[in-house]
């Protein structure tokens, strides 16, 4: 059983250890957990519920807080269906609940979950709902990360449901609470892959929240944060500003080993100097790797992108296309960029990747390196390039 977040607030969400992609992308090595929160007074409300599949755990965990008692309201903040696949489920346990959200949700409910509209209280922005000696109150925060997330703001305890926003990959631990360290990592590529693309947005949310006085985070993914706000609302501001620390994302493909070969030179360079890095093989050559999904991570961590691919059918590598089509749908800004990689006949992937670069506004450090058949023979030289890389932006 999880703690107790407060005689008011009961956690009834689940971790998800066994889902390989979220959204079926996107590897879940830690898990993922699905929260959902009891606000118990003199009426209950459920905020969000969870990912379906999950039915019987989450009613057991309802059941465990509030035993025969009614829901009175379910709050949706958000409809994508890791948190709204139980909607109809809930409305037919309870059914007299009265769904609480917002206007662009209500056609969201509909098509997702194929449930009548009827008993729907719809709320905007500083709209309050009373359950009694406490009330909620209710503010949009759209593309945060759909157009209908709004986040629920229960004033008696400064405490913010957040939707998606401060979540993260990696299922709770024995404690519901904080652990900025531990999920750190996990944090910052759940928001590069999921969120990343709505800076803006998310600027222009935690804008609006900072005028509340939050002393915990119960966000949808993830721990609930008490101790550890400064940290947490920091680190999305910083990821939404795309502020990067210094250091160096190496992300390559290759076919037969030569690019590959670069980029271990331009890592071994780099770990010389005392550059921190990161190396990302998008071909699927190391087991481990957590593909294009980590490589996203660490470009949003670190200010140098290095890009390896060979050519192929005349242009860039597949996979290392792909990736540096998820950097720009991101728009991901204010990165240094140096690409390298292998041809036998015909160069072309490096000026392709430099293009690509150009369009973002990426600053490019050098034409990039482009080399002949197998590395072995044409090594290119990288000191020049590492030394470049170790100057701060
Ligand atoms: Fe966790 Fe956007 O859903």
């Amino acid at each position: 059983m999880m703690e107790k977040i407060s005689d008011k607030i009961r956690y009834v969400g689940v971790n998800d250890i066994d889902k390989e992609l979220f959204e079926g992308l996107w590897p879940l090595p830690f898990g993922v957990s699905y929260n959902s929160y009891l606000v118990i007074d003199e009426k209950v409300a459920l905020i969000d519920t969870v990912e379906g599949g999950f039915e019987d755990e989450f009613m057991a965990n309802i059941k465990n807080e509030i035993g025969d008692r009614k829901i009175d309201f379910l709050v949706i903040n958000h409809m994508e269906p890791d948190h709204s696949s139980l909607i109809s489920f809930i409305k037919e346990a309870y059914p007299d609940v009265t769904i609480i959200t917002n206007a662009k949700a209500v056609p969201m409910i509909k098509g997702y979950q194929n449930c009548g509209i009827d008993n729907i209280h719809i709320v905007a922005e500083g709209d309050r709902l009373s359950l009694g000696s406490c009330e909620l109150q209710f503010f949009m925060t759209p593309m945060v990360h759909w157009p209908e997330t709004m986040v629920t703001w229960l004033a008696s305890e400064g405490t913010l449901f957040s939707g998606d926003a401060f979540g993260t990959f990696g299922a709770l631990t024995e404690s519901l609470k904080d652990g900025f360290e531990y999920f750190c990592d996990e944090m910052t590529r759940y928001y590069s892959n999921i969120v990343g693309k709505y800076g803006t947005p998310v600027q222009t949310a935690l804008k609006k929240l900072s005028a509340l006085d939050i002393k915990r985070i119960c966000s949808t993914h993830g721990p609930v944060w008490e101790n550890e706000i400064a940290d947490v609302v920091r680190h999305y501001d910083r990821l939404s500003r795309y502020e990067a620390e210094h250091g160096v994302c190496i992300v390559y493909g290759s076919m037969y080993g030569n690019t590959a070969a670069a980029a271990m030179e331009l890592a071994e360079s780099l770990e010389r100097i005392g550059v921190p890095y990161a190396l990302h093989d998008l071909a699927g050559n190391n087991e481990d790797s957590l593909g294009i999904s980590g490589a996203l991570r660490d470009t949003f961590r670190f200010d140098t992108i290095a890009v390896g691919s060979p050519t192929y059918n005349n242009g860039i590598f597949p996979p290392v296309e792909t990736f540096m089509r998820a950097v720009a749908s991101r728009l991901v800004k204010n990165r240094r960029f140096y690409a390298f990689g292998s041809y036998t006949w015909s160069g072309v992937s490096v000026r392709k990747l430099n293009e690509m670069a150009q369009e973002l506004g990426f600053e490019i450090i050098n034409e990039g390196g482009s080399f002949a058949q197998a590395y072995s023979t044409q090594k290119l030289d990288l000191k020049p390039v590492a030394e470049l890389m170790k100057n701060r932006t």
